[in-house]
């Protein structure tokens, strides 16, 4: 009997590796259970990642070893996108020809902040949006929502790769967007769209196409909360760049962050709030992180933050509260919950503070998560300020990161800190003793200097 012509391969959904057969647990990320089956037309034994069918459309050249002395190097023209907190988390712009990944939970505005970009990109660079998501009307209708409809942005609503390429080669777009990677499939597959093989399948051929034609190419991946949904995850190696667009769903602010970049820093990150007419720039976060309030209460301390090259000062609110259970909870908004039992461990065996029968809930204002150390500091200060319900001085800020013994220990880029602080009127920052030479005498009279916790606690009690 002739053998079955379809052909079955397994894939796992967390790395996209793949095997013949099922597995229990993922031999090359070590996950459990995560795969899946999926019908593929071609040996899996061959390259998926070579398609006849493209190959007639983008020849590629046969390429050659070359002395690294030998090749011309040309600085990169990047092309400015209309958007300064875009342009800043690329590096400065758009590299032509680079392929972007834009990543977020559904509904978080990929959509919206993709269109705007589209349609408000200066100089005659002409764009194609590819929706798989949605019908051209709709699209229309965000557009006009948007204030936006005038600019050279083609729209076409298609999900067959294949023929997306086919109106990208008549109309020769600078700038390519794909929403979303999830919807698109080849018909060299036959595994169903958003499944783990059309994915890289149709990842690699996107890659090719912007490669060998110059195009840039944005495509837009949906993750789930924990990230590890199958896709973008497993395409962060064949892209040049990856966006992380995220944030409360409940407040209006969402940041776009690069995880990855071939053309500039990481951890860069793009400021916006989310307004009825789209998204609008938010060029000084420190004012919108800051909660304006006239009386000073309890529990808030304010941390001078950095990320990537952008200082922030950042509301930090803790509520000690006696428990009225056996154990007594934790939890933390937009900090990590591990780092907050640490200090807490941290701050009742060098500080003597009693917080076995205290509930403590922390939040950081705004609803963003800002990755930095030196909040520890502004959070031990917080949680100290509740539980002994003594004010802070409204006046003070914190940056330092704290250490098992309790030490305060020195952070990164201490003087852009301490202006930022100074600009927004702050009058004191406390810093670790350590690493403060260079800034000792442009900020005297403005920076605290502190070794232990103990020492903190004593100075804030006389703040
Ligand atoms: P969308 O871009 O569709 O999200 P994604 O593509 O990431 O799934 O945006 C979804 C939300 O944005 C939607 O709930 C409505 C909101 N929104 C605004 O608040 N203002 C606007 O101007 C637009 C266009 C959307
Ligand atoms: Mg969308």
């Amino acid at each position: 009997m002739a053998k079955s012509k379809v052909r079955t391969v397994f894939f796992c959904s967390n790395c996209g590796a793949q095997s013949p057969k099922w597995v229990g647990r993922c031999p090359v990320c070590g996950e459990w259970n995560t795969y899946t089956e999926e019908v593929v037309e071609r040996d899996p034994k061959e390259s998926l990642w070579r398609k006849e069918r493209t190959a007639g459309i983008f020849e590629a050249a046969k390429s050659q070893p070359v002395l690294v002395r030998d090749i011309q190097s040309r600085p990169v023209a990047r092309w400015d996108m209309g958007d300064a907190e875009l342009n800043r988390v690329l590096g400065g712009g758009l590299v032509p020809g680079s392929f972007v990944l834009v990543g977020g939970e559904p509904g978080i505005g990929k959509s919206t902040l993709m269109l705007q970009v589209a349609l408000q990109m200066p100089g005659e660079h002409k764009i194609l949006y590819v929706s798989g998501e949605e019908s051209a009307e709709q699209i229309k209708m965000r557009a006009e929502r948007l204030g936006l409809t005038g600019s050279p942005c083609y729209i076409l609503t298609e999900t067959c790769i294949d023929d997306i390429f086919t109106q990208a080669a008549q109309l020769q777009p600078d700038i390519l967007v794909a929403d979303s990677i999830q919807t698109l499939h080849a018909t060299t597959i036959e595994a169903s769209a958003g499944s783990i093989s059309q994915i890289k399948e149709c990842a690699a051929q996107l890659q090719r196409f912007a490669k060998e034609s110059g195009t840039s190419v944005f495509v837009i991946g949906h993750i789930t909360k924990d990230g590890n949904l199958a896709g973008p995850k497993l395409l962060e190696h064949i892209v040049d760049t990856v966006l992380h667009f995220e944030g409360d769903r409940h407040y209006g602010y969402r940041i776009l962050r690069s995880v990855k970049n071939r053309f500039g820093s990481t951890n860069e990150i793009g400021i916006y709030e989310m307004q009825d007419k789209g998204l609008r720039e938010v060029s000084n976060p420190s004012e919108i992180l800051l909660s304006q309030r006239e009386e000073q209460l309890s529990g808030t301390a304010i941390a001078a933050t950095v990320e990537g090259l952008r200082p922030m000062m950042v509301e930090v609110q803790a509520l000690v509260s006696p428990t009225a259970y056996s154990v007594p909870q934790r939890s933390a908004t937009g900090f990590d919950l591990r780092r907050l039992n640490m200090l807490l461990a941290v701050l009742e065996k060098r500080c003597g503070a009693k917080l076995g029968n205290k509930d403590v809930f922390l939040n950081i204002a705004g609803g963003l998560r800002v990755d930095d150390p030196a909040l520890d500091l502004a959070v031990v200060a917080a949680v100290l300020s509740s539980g002994q319900d003594l004010p802070l001085n409204p006046k003070t800020a914190f940056a330092a990161e704290v250490g098992l013994t309790g030490e305060i220990r020195p952070v990164s880029r201490l003087d852009q800190r301490l202006s930022e602080a100074g600009k927004l009127g702050f009058g004191r920052i406390f810093v670790s003793r350590y690493g403060i030479k260079e800034v000792q005498k442009k900020y005297q009279g403005m920076i605290v200097p502190v070794a232990t916790l103990f020492e903190l606690f004593q100075k804030i009690k006389g703040d």
